[in-house]
């Protein structure tokens, strides 16, 4: 009898386990803001805590006029805070609040938070914790439904977004003001499930927190006059998805990208822009020494014109010579430098690929190379997808056309198996 009671609690176990895995043991911050919706965060902290979550609280002044810090602090078992002081002059340490996170939750999140959140107006506990977070943020917005479609809002949820962001978009229904439509807040079931996905999902792998990842990108344009250039069709979509990707992943990203149209507000990048190939250089090797990940992605040309001409060149003669030199190799010379960096670079090729990659990755002194032609159909420049092989001293792997997003994420999981055993 004892045995099958054993049995049985085992199973029981093993069950709870399946059914709370994301969030057992997962530190979570609700960060409640002045709206009605308030009330409803009492049942979100009781959800959280069933599935096995540790919660901590914290309001912004006007939302104690919706909700009591004491119910808060009695359901989540941990202090409420509301204000950057306690009581006998104690600091309410913000940032301490914000390292202390696996998930960070703003809800309700009202227009006005929302708006100082994607402005950075940091005048309280809230926003100030908010942006010293490292976690990843989710939003569950609650107002009005004219406040919630007024374009100035849309504009805030996708500039959060932009930042990386989770927004929970607000449900239709019955509002406080008697109107009818969108801007309820989301059901506090739908928020946990939300976040339990997310994590479940293994999209939260934050395994490059704490490392540096420098990135080239776009091409790079050799000046021949004050009005042309020799470059090449690099947009810097791989480049940015890469930045992007190893953002995501908890990364210090350096960015440096030759001349591209493309932005990226994500506060973890920092994007350095250059224009040739000596200019890049530089900006390399100001950042190469601390960092602890390389990825060469930009179309660097091989030559620029040997002088540049001061003034516009007329076109007096048939044929114009422009003698070319050779541009320092980026990547060769971080293959020479190499001390303690995982060195990734790019083959760009249009025959012989495997052989030619192969010779790059061993003469550029390389940890691996992804090697992509101009050959397959989707693949390359410009496009919004890619087609790639990554080559090791003694491996290959090989991988379908995919967007250059899908991309970013193959090449950092590659290299997150090779640098984080
Ligand atoms: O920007 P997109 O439009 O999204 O296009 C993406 C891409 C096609 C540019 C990208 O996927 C790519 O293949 N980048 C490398 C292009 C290239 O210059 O390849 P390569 O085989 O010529 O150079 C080999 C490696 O040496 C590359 O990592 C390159 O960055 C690096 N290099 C080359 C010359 C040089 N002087 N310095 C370098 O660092």
């Amino acid at each position: 009898m004892a045995f099958f009671t054993c049995i049985i609690q085992k199973m029981g176990n093993l069950v709870h386990k399946l059914l709370t895995m994301g969030l057992e043991h997962k530190k979570i911050l609700i960060a409640v803001t002045g709206g009605i919706a308030a009330y409803k965060i009492n049942f979100l902290i009781r959800d959280f805590i069933k599935k096995g979550a540790e919660v901590q609280v914290i309001m912004t002044p006007s939302a104690l006029n919706f909700a009591s810090a004491l119910t808060f602090s009695t359901l989540s078992k941990n202090p409420v805070f509301s204000d950057f002081y306690g009581v006998n002059g104690t600091w309410n340490n913000h940032v301490e609040l914000a390292l202390w996170a696996d998930v960070m939750i703003v809800a309700p999140c009202t227009a006005n938070t929302l708006a100082k959140m994607v402005h950075g107006q940091c005048d309280n506990l809230v926003i100030a914790t908010f942006l010293s977070a490292k976690c990843p943020v989710f939003i569950a917005p609650a107002m009005d439904l004219d406040m919630y479609a007024h374009p100035s809002t849309r504009q805030n949820l996708e500039m959060a977004e932009d930042y990386g962001h989770f927004i929970i978009p607000a449900e239709e229904g019955e509002l406080a003001s008697g109107l009818v439509g969108q801007g309820r807040m989301a059901e506090p079931g739908t928020i946990v499930k939300e976040v339990e996905d997310y994590l479940d999902s293994g999209k939260q792998s934050r395994n490059f927190a704490g490392k540096t990842i420098l990135i080239t990108a776009g091409p790079t344009f050799e000046a021949i006059d004050p009005v042309r250039y020799i470059g090449n069709h690099s947009s810097g979509k791989m480049g940015f998805a890469l930045a992007e990707e190893a953002a995501k992943r908890g990364a210090r990203v350096i960015l440096i990208s030759g001349p591209s149209s493309l932005q990226t507000q994500n506060k973890n990048i920092e994007l350095h822009r250059v224009t040739s190939a000596k200019e890049m250089f530089e900006e390399v090797f100001r950042y190469y020494e601390g960092v602890d990940v390389a990825i060469a992605s930009a179309a660097v040309a091989d030559y620029a014109p040997k002088d540049v001409a001061l003034e516009k060149i007329k076109k007096n003669e048939d044929n114009l010579t422009i003698e070319l030199v050779k541009n320092p190799d980026i990547l060769g010379t971080m293959g020479e430098r190499k001390t303690r960096q995982f060195l990734v670079g790019f083959a760009l090729e249009t025959q012989n690929e495997e052989v030619n990659a192969k010779s790059k990755l061993e003469k550029k002194n390389l940890d691996m190379i992804v090697l992509n032609s101009l050959r397959d159909e989707g693949a390359g420049f410009q496009k919004d997808t890619n087609r790639i092989k990554i080559l090791t001293a003694d491996a290959m792997e090989e991988f379908e056309l995919k967007s250059k997003e899908a991309v970013a994420q193959d090449i950092l999981d590659f290299v997150e198996k090779k640098t984080l055993k």
